[in-house]
Order: C-alpha cells, then structure tokens, then sequence
C-alpha cells in the first residue's frame, strides 16, 4: 500500500469521495485502534488542512485525549462538559457554527472559531469522540456530518 495520500481539488464533496477509499485503505488489514485514528487524523488535516482534528475516548467515565494533529490541547473532557461531552451525553452530532455561542465550549484555543463533534458508537454506547475545530466561523455542514460519520463507520473498535 502507498503511504503518499492524494490530494483532491474541488467542492467539499469531491474532497471528502477522493479521501474515503483512500482512508479505507490506509485502514485495510490494520487492527491497531492507536494506528488507525492517528492515521485518520493526518489524512483529514492534510486533505482539509483543519485547524485541529483528533479523538476522544471515553475511559473510566471521561473523554480522554487520544490520537491528533493541531495545537496541544486539554487531555479529560467530562460528560456533558464542552461540546464533546455533550456529544457523548446526547450521543448526537453537533454542528457549532460559533463555538463562543455554545454554552459551556471548552476553548482548548482562542483561534478556533467552529467545531463539529461526532459520537462514535459500538454496540449502540460511546466509546469516543471524533472532534474537528477551525479558525473560521461556520466552517462545518451536514456534507462533514455525512462523511466524518462514513469515516468513523470504518474503525474496528476493539
Ligand atoms: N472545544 C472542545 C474541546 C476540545 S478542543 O476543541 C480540541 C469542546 O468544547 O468540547
């Protein structure tokens, strides 16, 4: 397998259909949870450029920070808390088109402006959150809803 990632011009849509098979293959015949999502992360940030994307997973009943790339960010969410923990306890999507207007945000940095949080689910419970911040307003819309979904759909959670 190539390791080189194609980058895809065009709308958001086009983007998001050149990277899918693409991450399906860097995924193919890998069971390495820690492999895989940091992998994810870098093939989001280098097609995308976001200002930040990673993983939470849930442990001992907190969000903890695991695989990312972007700026250091805060390592324990709790339930409820921010819009990850909010995701998690909603075990829902949220699309934050201003994250100063979400009550409670967790500003791991004053730059990002917009945030979209998906819930990952195994046996219809959390196990995580894939989280991706960017320095512009309104950033995020159902085409990221959509294909973050598909991308986490294709994670083996062990
Ligand atoms: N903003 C998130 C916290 C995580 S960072 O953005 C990386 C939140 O409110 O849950």
């Amino acid at each position: 397998m190539s390791e080189d990632l194609q980058i895809a011009k065009g709308s958001k849509e086009e983007q998001y259909l050149n990277l899918l098979p693409q991450i399906k293959g860097l995924l193919h015949g890998e069971d390495d949870l820690v492999a895989n999502l940091a992998n994810i992360c870098a093939a989001l940030k280098e097609q995308f450029g976001f200002f930040w994307v990673g993983f939470y997973l849930i442990k001992n009943e907190e969000l903890v920070l695991g695989p990312f790339q972007g700026p250091v960010a805060c390592t324990r969410i709790k339930k409820g808390r921010g819009v990850c923990g909010a995701a998690w306890e909603r075990s829902e999507i949220l699309v934050v088109p201003d994250v100063e207007k979400f009550p409670g945000h967790i500003a791991c940095s004053s730059i990002s402006k917009s945030e979209i949080v998906l819930p990952i689910r195994k046996n219809n419970e959390v196990v995580g959150v894939l989280d991706v911040d960017s320095e512009l307003l309104n950033h995020f819309d159902q085409t990221d809803a959509e294909y973050l979904e598909k991308i986490i759909e294709l994670i083996q959670w062990p």
